[in-house]
């Protein structure tokens, strides 16, 4: 990550956010030192926890282990009883055990791509360890960065598309003095925890309303940056940055059984306000949503007591849908007289099939039965 603009030292948005920072910034205690151990462990520890808590256990964490060849001695039990209370318990372990890379290596890691090769450590933490510890002109790019910058320039790229990412790197990278990466950065997040805070979800008591939506935030009248903020001069800083909703994958388990009872087969057409809506589709057996991975991909035999044992396997499969992956598993059931069925079951004759709109599924299903 070099910066191309590194000759660029007189930017007057960095001039003035130095200028905010030396006035504004917080009097953090891993700020005291350039000791790149306790930086690494403050950024360690500030990955997902709230400065306030994180600061009592950064204390704790250099009283117990000074130097990284403490922490690397100690057993992963005591560094995880040391972790309680912090949560995602994997960043102790990746911390234990990154300091005995460090150990092996007999110096802490002084570039980008080293520090990066940490165990636990992505681009923001080595960012963020190459930056304040070592003065290396690298920019960090947190959620604070993505709204100063997303709202400064007046930048509607969502933050979390590749392109944003991208693009809000590149800014940022472009924006670091060369001669002050360490300030330029701590200077970024501070103004954007302080200053340019994010807006409150809305809640029942506080609704969205027109006024809410295009009004500044309270910070705004005493922003040093206000004057050439574009969302500030477009009233906009209510509504970027822009994040694209992502939806959660879900699985779902669908067992069909194929009954086909002299040269008929039982069929339904599927109800609205579900997928494949007034499709049509056999005998589901059984439906459900977010099971464990290894309950989704094994088939039933043994696991429900009322499921017919003639029936014989077809196929499983994993089709994948939007915001959906179902594990399918279908069989075939063949009877001489016709099993009860809910009654919206209709029987038709096999051949008959071609005549009903069926999911890509099923046919899929049928082709396996078929061939
Ligand atoms: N959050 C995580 N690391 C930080 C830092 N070095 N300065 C300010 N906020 C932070």
């Amino acid at each position: 990550m070099k910066n191309k603009n590194s000759h660029i030292t007189s930017n007057p948005f960095a001039q003035t956010l130095l200028k905010w920072f030396a006035q504004n910034g917080r009097d953090l205690p891993w700020r005291a030192t350039k000791d790149p151990y306790a930086i690494w462990l403050s950024e360690v520890i500030l990955q997902q926890t709230r400065i306030v808590q994180g600061w009592e256990y950064w204390l704790k964490f250099m009283e117990r282990f000074p130097q990284v060849k403490d922490l690397a001695a100690a057993t992963e039990d005591e560094v995880l009883r040391l972790w309680q209370g912090l949560g995602y318990y994997s960043r102790a372990r990746n911390l234990h055990q990154a300091a005995q890379q460090i150990v092996k290596l007999g110096r802490f890691p002084s570039t980008f791509d080293e520090i990066k090769r940490l165990k636990g450590v992505g681009d923001y933490t080595a960012a963020a360890i190459a930056s304040i510890a070592f003065n290396l002109p690298v920019a960090v790019v947190d959620g604070n960065v993505y709204r100063v910058l997303a709202r400064y320039f007046g930048i509607s790229t969502p933050i979390n598309s590749t392109e944003g990412k991208k693009e809000f790197a590149a800014l940022a990278q472009s924006l670091l003095p060369i001669h002050a990466p360490a300030d330029f950065n701590q200077a970024m997040m501070d103004f954007g925890a302080i200053q340019c805070k994010p807006v409150l979800a809305s809640s029942a008591t506080s609704p969205n309303t027109l006024q809410s939506l295009f009004a500044p935030l309270e910070g705004c009248a005493v922003c040093p940056l206000s004057d050439t903020c574009v969302a500030y001069r477009t009233s906009k800083v209510n509504q970027l940055p822009i994040k694209l909703l992502k939806v959660k994958v879900k699985t779902r388990r669908m067992i069909y059984i194929y009954i086909r009872c002299k040269g008929y087969i039982a069929i339904r057409r599927r109800a609205s306000g579900d997928i494949w809506q007034g499709l049509w589709e056999p005998f589901l057996y059984k439906d459900d949503v977010d099971l464990p991975k290894a309950d989704v991909a094994t088939p039933p035999t043994a696991v429900f007591p009322d499921f017919p044992t003639e029936a014989s396997h077809i196929a499983s499969l994993k089709h994948i849908l939007t915001h959906r992956i179902i594990y399918a598993h279908f069989y075939l059931q063949e009877t001489d007289v016709r099993s009860p069925l809910p009654p919206e079951y209709i029987w038709i004759k096999e051949q008959d099939i071609d005549n009903y709109a069926i999911p890509r599924l099923i046919e899929m299903m049928l082709e396996k039965l078929h061939n």
